[in-house]
Formats: C-alpha cells, structure tokens, sequence
C-alpha cells in the first residue's frame, strides 16, 4: 500500500483506451492492486480478449458479469413502461445502463474486499455523475477515485502516447473519430467531427440502423405483445427482455428506424450533440404508448405524460437510486394493470408507425364512438354540457366586454364609474330553455 492508503481498487473495465490507460496509472500512482470489472451489457464485444488485455496491463484479477437480463429487465423496460424520454428526443441508452454497471462494480469490490471504486469517464460528462451516485447510494464507505479528474493527462492524444509508453496495446489511431457507448439498447456517437452540430453525421457513422437509403424498401409489420406494459412477444413469439431488445434491434434497424441526431443539455452545464440509435426502444415506446391510447383513461394517460419526463430527468441526471425514481416506479406498474394486448407497428424508411391495436382491457366503445346511429348516446345531453363547460370562457368574455364599455364610457365624458353594476346578459343564458331533462339518467 502507497502514502495514499488505498491498497484495492475496483475499476469498471471496458477494454477501451482510457481505462487501459488506468491500469497501470493506478498501480503506479495508487500503488495499489486493479480488479478489473467488465460489465457486458449487451456491447456485443470479444471479452475473452478484453480480459486478456486486463490481465495484460497488470490487473490482479478480472470478473466479466452478463448484466444483459438484469439491463433490460431493471432498466430499460422500467423506463419503457415510464415512457422516459430526455428532453422528448433521447431515449436514455447510455443513463439507463450506468446504475446496473456500477451496481455490479460494487458487488465485485465487495468480493475482493476492495477499498475504493474507479471508473473512465471524464470530467466534463454525464457518467461521471451517474457513476458515483450508484457508489454513494450502495458503498458511501468505499473511496471514489476518477483519474480523468487526477492525471496529468488531458486528451486522447496524450492517453494514446501513454499506452504506448507502457507498451499497451491500442485499437485504431489517437485521431479515433469518435467516443461510441454502445449496449442493448443503443449505440451513441459523440465526439469528433459531430462536435460541430452545424454539420450532418457522416454516412459511415451508424451500428444498429442502416442509413436511410439503404432501407428495406418494403414496409414491414410487426406485432408486438404487451403484458402489462411490458413487451412479451414479437410476431407471436414469446422472448426473454434481452433477447426480445436484440431481435427487435434487428428487425427495426433494417429499416432505418431510431436513429436521432440531436443537441442536448449535459447535466454539468454544457451543450452537447450526439447521434443515438435505439431501434428496438424506439418501436416499443411508439407501440406501448399506442396501446395506453386503448387502455388507459385520459386523466391517468396525461398525468403519467407529465411525469415520464420528471423520471427522464432523474435517470440522465445520475438519479436512478433515488427515492422519487422508485415511487414512480411503484406508479407507473400500478398504472400498468391493464396494458395487456397487441400493437401492431408498420416500419417503413426510418419510420415506426401502429397502425393496429387490441387489448381484452379496452376503453374503446365502437358503440359509442361510430357516426352511425347508436342507442347508448343521446346527442341532446351535448347542449346542456357544452352550455356549463363554456360557462368560464363565457363569463370571462362578458366581463372584459362590459369593463371594455365602462372605459369607452370613461374616455368620452371623462366621467368616473364607481360601480360597473352586474355583468349582462348571464342569468337568461343560464336558463336557456334547451337544458337537459336528462341528468342522472345516463343510458350507457
Ligand atoms: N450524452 C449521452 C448521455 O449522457 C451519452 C454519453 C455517452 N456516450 C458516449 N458516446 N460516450 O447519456
């Protein structure tokens, strides 16, 4: 153990340049032992090699944990049923994936009785944030240390040189093209030439999702299975969550659809542009939000409209672990007891768009509904309605004519008008002799 008192560290792995880096920068500053904690969280890597290279760089062990069930049943589908979406565009990708990362970190530190916890993000991001709000909720005991805030070194250019230094083998050039997060759910760009959001993302930059012109050129249908707000089968199939993120993936990214290129608000200040692919997520929020449109009445599905961007919020701003995040979640299954039935969803050249829908559950009254003549409804009860439902616009607009006509009045003979008297015209509206005889006696 150094002077720093730290003789076990946990870092989360990625095989990539930055925490390769760390490794040996944490030895040799820390001088203390790397237990490498890769997560797969669906990145679709070669983990053999990313363990070799751990243990290559000096890592006294390395764990590599599956967390793609525990991703997509936790996290993803949670925020599905929430209908997060950042700022109405970003679908939480990379946010939804730091907590069940950092989850695992601290259970792998735990097992190696490690005394601090470690992560690659830099200092002007997100992750950063999501990171060590995981470790404070679940190991406030355990030392947090982000070397992107420590170290001497300021670019990839720099990390790049150091590797070298070490002899640390490094994919590509330090002029890599861009910082990619990829998992289940999504892929991410940012970085690189797409920091000038003025200019349009490179055709060659996509993973999940072929470009637009390349698109199949038939629409195709798809038919997805909810139980209670959860996808449960594709085209009559019944998946696992992971399985099913991953074959909708497919199907949707062959028709260009998820892809968004946007500028967002980082939680630490900055602006930032980023080109996001989430194919499967993008179907399945468009297909579950369809089906609530059956299901759910309209006061729950605007409250719960109100709400999904709080609980957006709270998943990119690091605040998975908090108290509001689990009792939204609490609501969002109680919500969720009927959103059971089929949304059938046409992908066509980047679109994903229901066009058939059924659930045993529905509110939708073809009875009550049809333009053709019904039984249930009588069409006089409306005038009676509209009358009262009106009756604030009404006074409203009678009151600022009235005070309209006292000024007028002011104006002329510059006589004052102490008391405008009542406003006109009311009480024989009210008593409009097409008032409904049929209160309390509905029919449906
Ligand atoms: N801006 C996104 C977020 O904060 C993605 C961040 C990670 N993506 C990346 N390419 N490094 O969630």
């Amino acid at each position: 153990m150094g002077s720093t008192g730290v003789k076990k560290v946990a870092l989360a792995y990625s095989g990539g340049l930055d925490t390769s880096v760390m490794i040996p920068w944490l030895r040799e500053h820390y001088e203390c032992e790397v237990v490498a904690v890769v997560a797969d969280v669906g990145q679709r890597e070669d983990f053999d090699a990313i363990q070799a290279k751990a243990f290559a760089t000096g890592a006294i062990a390395c764990r590599v944990l599956d967390l793609k069930d525990s991703f997509a049943r936790e996290c993803a589908f949670p925020a599905l049923q929430a209908g997060a979406i950042y700022e109405g565009r970003y679908l939480l990708g990379t946010a939804l994936a730091r907590p069940v990362i950092a989850a695992a970190q601290v259970a792998v530190a735990r097992e190696f009785e490690c005394d601090a916890l470690a992560h690659g993000c830099t200092g002007k991001g997100n992750d950063q944030v999501r990171f060590e709000l995981t470790y404070q909720a679940l190991a406030p005991d355990l030392k947090v240390i982000a070397p992107w805030r420590e170290w001497e070194i300021t670019s990839r250019e720099e990390a790049f040189t150091y590797a070298q230094s070490r002899d640390i083998p490094v994919p590509g050039s330090p002029t890599k093209l861009y910082s990619i997060d990829r998992n289940l759910w999504h892929t991410s760009f940012e970085g690189g030439v797409l920091e000038d959001p003025a200019l349009p993302a490179p055709d060659d930059l996509h993973d999940l999702t072929v470009n637009l012109k390349e698109a199949d050129d038939e629409p195709e249908d798809v038919v997805i299975s909810f139980n209670r707000g959860r996808p449960v089968a594709i085209n009559g199939t019944a998946l696992e969550p992971a399985p099913l993120i991953s074959s909708l993936n497919q199907i949707a990214g062959a028709h260009a659809v998820g892809r968004v290129d946007l500028v967002e608000n980082r939680l630490v200040g900055m602006k930032s542009r980023g080109v996001y692919e989430t194919p499967a997520g993008c179907v399945l929020l468009a297909a579950l939000a369809d089906l609530e449109a059956l299901t759910l009445d309209r006061d729950t599905v605007a409250f719960k409209r109100y709400v999904s961007s709080r609980y957006a919020e709270l998943v990119y701003q690091g605040l998975w672990y908090s108290p509001l995040r689990e009792a939204l979640d609490a609501f969002m299954v109680s919500v969720h007891e009927t959103t059971t039935g089929e949304v059938t969803v046409r992908l066509y050249k980047g679109m994903a768009q229901p066009v058939a829908r059924t659930s045993p559950h529905s509110l939708y009254r073809e009875d009550l509904a049809t333009f053709d003549e019904d039984a249930v409804y009588d069409q006089a009860d409306a005038g009676g309605f509209i009358r009262l439902w009106g009756l604030p616009p009404s006074i409203a607009a009678r009151t600022k004519a009235r005070e309209a006509e006292v000024q007028n009045a002011i104006d002329s003979d510059g006589a004052q008008i102490v008391n405008a008297g009542p406003v006109p015209g009311l009480p024989s509206d009210l008593t409009s002799p097409q008032r409904p005889s049929t209160i309390g006696q509905e029919k449906v």
